[in-house]
């Protein structure tokens, strides 16, 4: 699909469907939109008294058009309240509507730059709205033989001022870059576990390296064992597939050192290990990579974008399963770092793999901050639901920065706190940590865990165990994986190189 701006004039457009923004509590119609409203007898300015046409957001009906407007269907579609606009609720909004005109078999469709006299820039605008079209026609069919019983959108033209021209296009690149990562990351999370095997995650890297001009390094369980990395290779152990270690690193400026690191939790197939997951959802399990995805898919926008900073993504990808070989709960393991772990349950075998990738970080990448990304516990979507991601933290300053390109992409994440006090509960008898500190606070415990590898680095966690698959369509949100937080990474990496 490609989008395109124009600063021809809407009406004149012979799309499938032209699309017209209406705000909520806004009693009368626009200009345009009354100007056609005449034409059609006056059906929209009706369905705005009955209440038909609200201006909520992404509630939206569909005119046919009158005689002599060459376009298909008139679509007025509500943004809310003009003074409460934002791009999320923009990429909602088109997202939504986008989906819904394909469903309609619209190939072509036109539409205002939408956004119009609110606190948004041009660039902006049109940003939100091509992510928001990218983003909700996303589809994941690879292992569907049948066609499709829609046709492809081919095309969105976004209709703007001339003078826009050149500002609107630029915010249409930095979105389309914005959502193909988000979508090579949904992409990644959605394969199924026996097409993304830790071998499978450095393939794609690699192709993300070669074709963006990234280094990158992938170490086998030879030179990850050299290194120490023992309890990440006790995951691997109970698996046929063997592990691989990821270092891509984006250069956008001439010093040597890493400013940011971003650490995604790379379990091809969760199945728990001896420790074995109940058979009921096992399945989603295939998602447990969301958080390599994530980084790996940030760092290629990360290349596109460039930010004038220096980025390491870091994967640990391993597949954790039970077999004889399988490491087992009450085993002993130490990580790169010299620190010793006892094994409590072998399904808490995301944050074994994490201690060895920071640690691995914190050693030979020497990076400033550090940012890791992980689906890693089911507490985090006991307190947080599908909303929202879990932020931690040893560093108040790096949080916020998180939180504000969070909130800034839609991507929303709330902070959880690391008190002292959580400490006690990953405390073991027989070694300097255990890889589960029980029941209360899970996903805080978790967090604490990782922290012992971060040291002093200023360092986010972030559990994405909730917000990484959605069982439902809505806004720019399709079924399965989300690509949730790759936009809130590659936002942080560029407000990191501004300030
Ligand atoms: N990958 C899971 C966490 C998870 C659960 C992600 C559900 C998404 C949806 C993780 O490895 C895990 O199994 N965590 C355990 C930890 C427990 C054994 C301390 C959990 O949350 O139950
Ligand atoms: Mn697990
Ligand atoms: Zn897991």
């Amino acid at each position: 699909m490609q989008i395109k701006v124009s600063s021809a004039n809407l009406e004149k457009q012979s799309a499938d469907a032209l699309v017209f923004g209406l705000y909520e509590g806004e009693k009368k119609l626009s200009a345009e939109l009354a100007a056609l409203d005449k034409k059609l007898g006056g059906v929209m300015a009706q369905s705005v008294a009955f209440g038909r046409l609200s201006g909520k957001l992404c509630e939206y009906e569909a005119f046919h058009a009158p005689a002599g407007i060459s376009a298909g269907l008139i679509v007025v579609l509500g943004l809310g309240k003009k003074d409460d606009l934002t791009s999320e609720k923009l990429r909602r909004a088109f997202g939504a509507v986008c989906r819904a005109l394909r469903k309609s078999k619209a190939a072509l469709i036109a539409s205002q730059l939408l956004g119009e006299g609110a606190s948004l820039s041009a660039s902006e605008r049109a940003q939100a709205l091509a992510e928001g079209a990218y983003l909700g026609l996303y589809t994941f069919r690879r292992h569907i033989t049948k066609k499709p019983d829609y046709a492809e959108i081919t095309c969105v033209m976004l209709m703007c001022d001339a003078s826009d021209v050149s500002i609107v296009n630029a915010g249409i690149e930095t979105g389309r870059i914005m959502a193909e990562a988000a979508i090579l990351a949904r992409d990644m999370a959605n394969e199924p576990s026996n097409f993304m095997y830790p071998a499978d995650i450095a393939a794609v890297a690699k192709d993300i390296a070669k074709k963006h001009k990234l280094e990158i390094t992938v170490m086998d369980k030879e030179e990850m064992a050299a290194l120490g990395m023992h309890a990440a290779l006790s995951v691997a152990q109970g698996s046929a597939q063997s592990p691989k270690f990821i270092i891509m690193s984006y250069k956008g400026k001439s010093t040597a050192s890493v400013d940011l690191a971003l650490i995604g939790k790379g379990i091809t197939f969760d199945s728990g290990g001896i420790s074995l997951k109940p058979s009921d959802g096992m399945g989603d399990m295939k998602g447990d990579m969301a958080g390599a995805a994530s980084v790996i898919a940030a760092i290629s926008a990360i290349a596109q974008l460039k930010p004038k900073l220096n980025v390491s993504a870091v994967v640990a990808a391993v597949e954790n399963m039970p077999s004889s070989t399988a490491y087992k709960p009450g085993d002993v393991v130490q990580a790169m770092n010299g620190k010793t772990i006892e094994v409590i349950s072998t399904d808490a075998e995301g944050r074994l793999t994490l201690a060895d990738a920071v640690a691995y970080v914190n050693a030979k990448i020497k990076a400033k901050h550090i940012v890791d990304v992980a689906t890693l516990t089911g507490a985090c979507i006991v307190a947080l639901g599908h909303v929202a991601s879990a932020v931690l933290t040893n560093n108040q300053a790096l949080a916020d920065r998180v939180l504000a390109a969070g909130k800034k992409t839609g991507e929303l994440s709330w902070q959880l706190p690391m008190f002292d006090e959580y400490k006690e509960q990953n405390k073991s008898d027989v070694a300097d940590l255990k890889n589960v500190g029980g029941r209360p606070a899970g996903t805080i415990t978790a967090a604490m865990f990782v922290g012992e590898f971060a040291e002093n680095t200023p360092w986010v966690h972030m559990d994405i165990a909730g917000v990484n698959q959605s069982d439902k369509e809505h806004g720019y949100i399709t079924k399965g994986a989300t690509g949730i937080p790759v936009r809130t990474l590659v936002t942080l990496a560029q407000d990191m190189a501004l300030r």
